[in-house]
């Protein structure tokens, strides 16, 4: 008996610890961790084909919009878009917009360290004449095909609202650099 009571009082072992579940800042879009974790892997695939899907954004930009490429300086003198497409300076100006998402999600758990990088490129806007601060969004429709184009089958409802709330949240962030260096307001803005 008195062995049995004295088993009785064995304390219970201690539960499981629940692993701590990974939180993602609230300054990010991406509601859980999961979410992010999806975006991430969606982006890793885009990255294998990371200079074509830049490219094949900055092209269709162009094509929507021509007077965009003649804003950048080192692409203006391009009037065969053949030629332009195979131009280092074309694959470079690509690289500029799609590398600084590639950051965004190299330091999704660092986002102090990407938010200074989208202000700064935000206020490099500022600086270009006749640049007006609803351009940046002009951006999304072809960020989105590229990105489709780029992962297919994979580019699922789900991927595809991810895609979107990246690529809004870098436009605000760049717009908060924008504004803060006297950028130009949309032209139908109400901003004094
Ligand atoms: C989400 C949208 C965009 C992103 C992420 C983006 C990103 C960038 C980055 C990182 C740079 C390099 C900045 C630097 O040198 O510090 C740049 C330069 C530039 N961007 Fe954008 N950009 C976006 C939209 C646009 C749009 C819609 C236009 C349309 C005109 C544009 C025009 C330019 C021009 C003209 C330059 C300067 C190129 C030069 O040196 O001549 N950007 N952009």
């Amino acid at each position: 008996m008195g062995c049995l009571q004295a088993k009785d009082k064995e304390p219970e072992p201690p539960p499981p610890k629940e692993p701590e579940a990974k939180k993602v800042d609230p300054r990010l879009p991406f509601e859980s961790y999961r979410q992010l974790f999806n975006m991430k892997n969606s982006w890793k695939a885009v990255g294998r084909t990371l200079t074509q899907t830049a490219k094949e954004c900055l092209m269709r930009l162009f094509k929507a919009h021509p007077e965009y490429q003649k804003m950048h300086k080192n692409l203006a003198k391009y009037d065969d878009l053949d030629k332009l497409m195979e131009s280092t300076a074309f694959e470079n100006a690509s690289l500029d917009v799609f590398n600084l998402f590639d950051e965004v999600m190299e330091t999704s758990d660092k986002v102090d360290m990407h938010i200074a990088t989208l202000q700064r490129a935000g206020k490099a806007h500022a600086k270009i004449p006749n640049f007006t601060a609803n351009y940046f969004r002009d951006m999304e429709q072809p960020f989105m095909e590229s990105v489709k184009l780029a992962l297919g089958d994979r580019f699922t409802e789900a991927t595809e609202k991810n895609f979107s709330l990246l690529f809004n949240y870098v436009v605000e962030q760049m717009l908060i650099g924008y504004n803060q260096a006297g950028g130009a307001p949309a032209p139908d803005s109400n901003r004094v």
